[in-house]
């Protein structure tokens, strides 16, 4: 059976990426399952060039297909901040209550409708013969006025989608996987893949 390394120690991106996959021939195992670990900076501009050069680092260890994520939180009114430096944002070890905290006091008296945003999520894809295939989606919303939410993660509780008159942290992980970014990129890598045989 052919089998894709998905470039994550992510516990529930493991889970997402099987249950969207869970039709196609494939076993899909993580980069620890799969023996493999190795050091990637992350030093692209822009979401898809980060999720190629973690997809092409491991391919140099397999020829399995490997798979790789970038994703991070756009801000209109912040220029798009923090972007690509979502993890990075105010340190790697600051807690997301402060991040958070520190993105709504720059919005402080910013109306709704400047306030929209957008987490983007690329994926990368290397075939065994080394070709590279990459997606991208966004899911559109806006930044709230205060933190709430207990599910998801990171830039979840501030996050607030139209549909749902709520933050990404107030749905289930069911209800954020069909209109994530993460979800929308998975799917249509998914279909890129079909294409080409997988
Ligand atoms: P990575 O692509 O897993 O490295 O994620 C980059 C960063 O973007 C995360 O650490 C979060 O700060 C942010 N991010 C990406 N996707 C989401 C999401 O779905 N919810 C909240 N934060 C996110």
């Amino acid at each position: 059976m052919k089998r894709i390394v998905f470039a994550t120690g992510n516990a529930g991106k493991m889970r997402e990426i099987r249950e969207i996959m869970a039709d196609m021939d494939v076993e899909i195992v993580s980069m620890k399952e799969a023996g493999i670990t190795v050091d990637i900076e992350e030093d692209g501009d822009t979401f898809e060039a980060n999720a190629r050069i973690k997809a092409e680092a491991i391919a140099a260890y397999t020829d399995d297909i490997v798979l790789a994520d970038d994703s991070g939180l756009e801000v209109d009114y912040l220029n798009k901040e923090p972007g690509v430096y979502s993890a990075r944002y105010m340190g790697e070890d600051t807690s997301y209550e402060i991040k958070n905290q520190a993105i709504l006091d720059r919005l402080l008296g910013v109306p709704k409708e400047k306030r929209t945003a957008r987490f983007v999520c690329a994926i990368a894809a290397v075939l065994p013969d080394k070709q590279v295939l990459v997606t991208r989606e966004t899911i559109e919303g806006y930044i709230g006025d205060k933190p709430a939410g207990a599910n998801g993660f990171g830039y979840d509780p501030i996050f607030y989608v139209d549909e749902y008159q709520c933050s990404t942290a107030e749905l289930t992980e069911e209800q954020k996987n069909a209109i994530s970014h993460r979800g929308k990129a998975l799917r249509a890598m998914k279909k890129l893949l079909h294409q080409y045989g997988f």
